[in-house]
């Protein structure tokens, strides 16, 4: 059986003094029956590094660059993530992708630069509403997917796939637990056909998971746990979410 995995993607939230309170409740809250993992803003790392350390709660970013140095004036590698120990790091995130213009090739190669490193990317696909009413989920989570599946080659089994549809994130209407589980079977069968380790593989789901709805969304057959937005920047919210998912 496939170990669950909870993921917190604080995004641009925190200070030292919420970080503090929101990770002493998280460790506080240990042992866990389940992968926990939080995604923190860059300046962050280096004190959620040092607080995680001792423990075995994992850590990473939210996004990194492809390349691995250079002229690049705002830019964070994946070297530079690997030494602050990062496990993870967040790629495609539909924030990116629609606030930044990242193009489907760009979030392969992000996650190609990331396992170059051993950081485990956690590559996020979805659809937004326009695309889900015209019966185009499928095709597009399948589009996004399969540019990171070709680039990455042999290591694809490696990756974790994030599936957050756009109309779910933030919106607190999250997909029906037999909607995710759908387009989680899509994107498995995908995996399927690419590597023979595909039911090894982790598979998010992400949109509004909250700790009344998580224990139904991690029920399905290939929903291996959460990528957490608001309701990760509240311990006892994030705790009750990792508890559903033990
Ligand atoms: P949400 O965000 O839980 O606030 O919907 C999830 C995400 O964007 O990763």
């Amino acid at each position: 059986m496939r170990r669950k995995l909870v993921v917190g993607n604080w995004k641009m939230h925190g200070s030292h003094k919420a970080n503090a309170e929101l990770l002493a409740g998280i460790t506080g809250a240990r042992p866990f029956g389940c992968d926990v993992a939080v995604c923190v803003p860059f300046p962050y790392l280096s004190e959620t590094a040092v607080t995680l350390a001792s423990t075995d709660l994992r850590w990473g970013a939210q996004d990194c660059s492809a390349h691995e140095q250079g002229a690049y004036t705002g830019e964070v590698s994946v070297p530079m993530l690997a030494e602050f120990g990062c496990r993870y790091v967040i790629v495609g995130h539909s924030e990116r992708r629609a606030y930044h213009g990242e193009s489907d090739q760009l979030v392969a190669d992000k996650a190609k630069a990331a396992l170059a490193r051993g950081v485990t990317p956690i590559v996020c696909v979805g659809e937004t509403l326009a695309e889900r009413e015209a019966g185009q989920t499928e095709a597009v989570v399948k589009r996004q997917l399969s540019a990171v599946i070709h680039t990455l080659a042999h290591c694809a089994s490696e990756m974790v796939v994030a599936y957050e549809p756009v109309w779910a994130i933030g919106t607190g209407k999250v997909a029906t637990p037999e909607q995710a589980q759908a387009v989680h079977a899509v994107l498995r069968a995908q995996l399927r056909a690419a590597t023979p380790q595909a039911d090894q593989m982790t598979l998010l789901y992400g949109g509004s998971v909250k700790p009344d709805n998580a224990a139904t969304l991690f029920a399905q057959a290939d929903i291996d746990g959460g990528l957490i937005g608001g309701a990760a920047l509240k311990a006892s919210d994030f705790v009750a979410i990792c508890r559903a998912a033990e």
